[in-house]
C-alpha cells in the first residue's frame, strides 16, 4: 500500500524541527500539493525548508508563516495566506507544543501551566477552528492532533504537559464526533522521540530511556512523520476519532507489574 496525499495543501504547526519538519517533508514526498509550515520564528523556519529542500523537497511547494500557536489572529491570516498561495487549505497538524513546567503538578508553577495549556491545548482548537471556517466547513478536510502517551497515562515529571495532552486526546474525540461526516479528526500519540522538546528524557540515559519501550529504541521524528501522513491520507478515508499510540509498544506492548 502506497500512502498518498496527492494534490493536497496542508499545515503544519511547529514545523521549524523535530517532528514537525519530518511531517512535512514527509507530506511533500506523498504527493502534497503545498505544505505550510508555522511557527514562532522566521529564521527557524526558513532553516527548516532549506533542510527539507536538501532532503528533495521542491521549494516552490513548501511556505513559512511566522505565527504563534495560542494567536488567533496569527492562524486566521495563516489559513488565509496558504488559501491565497496554494488555492485550499485540506490538511492541518496541530503539532506545535511545549514544555516549560517539568515536575509534578502539584508543585509546578502556575504562570508555567498556563503557557503550557495555551499552546498544547487551547492552540490546537484555535488552529481547528480557523480552518474550519476558513475552508473545510465547506470543503472538507482532515485534522491530525499530536498528542502523547503522557494523555493516557500519569507519569511522574510531566504533569502540567500531561493533563494539556490529555485534554487534547478527549478534544480529538469532541471533535470528531462534531465535524463528521465533512472532516476526519484523528491523533496520534508518540512515545519519546528524539527531539528537542524530550531531551530532558533521554539526553542523560538514551539507553535507559529507550528500555522504557518494549522495542527498545527511542522513537525518530519521521516514525510520527509516517503515522501522521497515514491517517492524512485517503488509505486512513475510514478513521475519525482514532488516538494512535507511536510509542515503541509502551501503551499497547507493556506487561503488568511482576
Ligand atoms: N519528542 C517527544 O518525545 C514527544 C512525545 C510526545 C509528543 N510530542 C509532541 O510532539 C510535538 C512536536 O514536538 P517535538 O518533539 O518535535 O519538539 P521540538 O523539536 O522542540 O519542536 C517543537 C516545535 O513547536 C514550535 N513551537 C513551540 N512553541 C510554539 C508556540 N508557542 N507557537 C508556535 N510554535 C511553537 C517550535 O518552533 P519555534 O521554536 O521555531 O517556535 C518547534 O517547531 C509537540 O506537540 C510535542 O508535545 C513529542
Amino acid at each position: 500500500m502506497e500512502v498518498r496525499v496527492d494534490g493536497k495543501v496542508a499545515i503544519v504547526t511547529g514545523g521549524s524541527r523535530g517532528i514537525g519538519r519530518a511531517t512535512a517533508l514527509e507530506l511533500v514526498r506523498s504527493g502534497a500539493e503545498g505544505v505550510v509550515v508555522t511557527s514562532r520564528r522566521m529564521e527557524n523556519l526558513e532553516e527548516s525548508m532549506a533542510a527539507m529542500v536538501e532532503a528533495g523537497a521542491p521549494r516552490d511547494r513548501l511556505h513559512a508563516i511566522p505565527a504563534r500557536a495560542d494567536d488567533p489572529e496569527a492562524a486566521e491570516r495563516a489559513v488565509a495566506e496558504t488559501i491565497d498561495r496554494f488555492g485550499s487549505c485540506d490538511i492541518l497538524v496541530n503539532n506545535a507544543g511545549t514544555n516549560p513546567a517539568p515536575g509534578p503538578l502539584v508543585d509546578v508553577d502556575l504562570g508555567a501551566v498556563e503557557k503550557t495549556w495555551a499552546v498544547n491545548q487551547l492552540g490546537p482548537l484555535i488552529w481547528v477552528q480557523r480552518v474550519w471556517h476558513g475552508w473545510m466547513k465547506d470543503h472538507g478536510g482532515v485534522i491530525v492532533n499530536v498528542a502523547s502517551v503522557g494523555g493516557l497515562r500519569p507519569a511522574p515529571i510531566l504533569g502540567a504537559y500531561n493533563v494539556s495532552k490529555a485534554a487534547l486526546v478527549f478534544m480529538t474525540h469532541q471533535l470528531a464526533f462534531e465535524l463528521a461526516p465533512t472532516v476526519r479528526v484523528n491523533a496520534v500519540a508518540p512515545g519519546v522521540v528524539k527531539t528537542r522538546l524530550s531531551e530532558l528524557l533521554w539526553k542523560t540515559d538514551e539507553a535507559g530511556a529507550a528500555s522504557t519501550h518494549p522495542l527498545n529504541r527511542l522513537g525518530e521524528p519521521e516514525d510520527v512523520a509516517r503515522a501522521i501522513t497515514y491517517l492524512c491520507s485517503e488509505e486512513g478515508s475510514w478513521l475519525t476519532g482514532v488516538v494512535l499510540p507511536v510509542d515503541g509498544g509502551v501503551v499497547g506492548a507493556s506487561g503488568t507489574l511482576g
